[in-house]
């Protein structure tokens, strides 16, 4: 079967862009990253990609005078390789309409919280401050509002009394690094598709995310 074809955006440590790396060199995702694009020049995601001979790019978006320009220099980027899938695995900048628009249902983010808890920054602490018994992150398909559009998968994390919010986002990010690519094969297998501006898994509407909690998919609610 074709190689998925995906393009990476990035701007930090790139440990999701590692997992999906690993997904791909053991097998669990058949697929190719064509490039990996980063915001900021010292992202330690370009050394991982390099280090894996995939190419990268910097487009540090205080080179653009807008938001719109610093989105065309990538679409640029992006368009000639054609990707079936646009992920953004730790990309902390906003995107415009005009990108989200053009890349709709082929666009996919990673959250680290329960969304639509704690849409935005500082997760870890909003889901401390408000005492939550259970914490996580969620992998969805990118809409027009910030954080908005159809989840895929979200993982469960308990709060344990004792953490603070640089425990408790390491451990949302080890789950993190197993749900983003189990999401990913979803697409890329054909799994998912659009049927007006409804998700579809296997032909049904997913009409609540599903759930990874103790390493497995526990609860998959689909309607026809
Ligand atoms: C992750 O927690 C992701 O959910 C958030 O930013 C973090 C990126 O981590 N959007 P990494 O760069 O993949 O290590």
């Amino acid at each position: 079967m074709k190689k998925s074809s995906l393009v990476i955006l990035i701007s930090g440590s790139g440990s999701n862009l590692q997992a999906i790396i690993n997904a791909i060199n053991n097998h669990q995702l058949n697929a190719e990253i064509k490039t990996v694009i980063s915001n900021q020049v010292t992202a330690k995601g370009l050394d991982r990609a390099a280090g894996e001979g995939i190419t990268t790019h910097v487009v540090d978006h205080r080179s653009y005078p807008s938001r719109e320009l610093f989105d065309q220099a990538m679409m640029q980027i992006i368009d000639p390789l054609k990707p079936d899938l646009v992920i953004l695995a730790g990309f902390m900048r906003i995107l415009g309409n005009a990108f989200i628009e053009h890349y709709q249902h082929r666009l996919i983010n990673i959250h680290p919280s329960l969304l639509p808890k704690y849409k935005g920054l500082n997760t870890h602490q909003k889901a401390l401050e408000n005492k939550d018994k259970i914490h996580g992150a969620s992998v969805h398909y990118v809409g027009i509002e910030l954080d908005s559009g159809p989840v895929v998968i979200q993982t469960e994390v308990p709060v344990r009394a004792i953490d603070t919010a640089a425990t408790l986002a390491a451990r949302v990010l080890t789950e993190e690094h197993k749900i983003f690519p189990l999401a990913i094969e979803m697409h890329t297998e054909g799994r998912i598709k659009f049927k007006d501006g409804q998700l579809l898994l296997d032909g049904q509407k997913l009409t609540e995310p599903l759930i990874w909690k103790n390493n497995q998919l526990t609860q998959v609610k689909v309607t026809d």
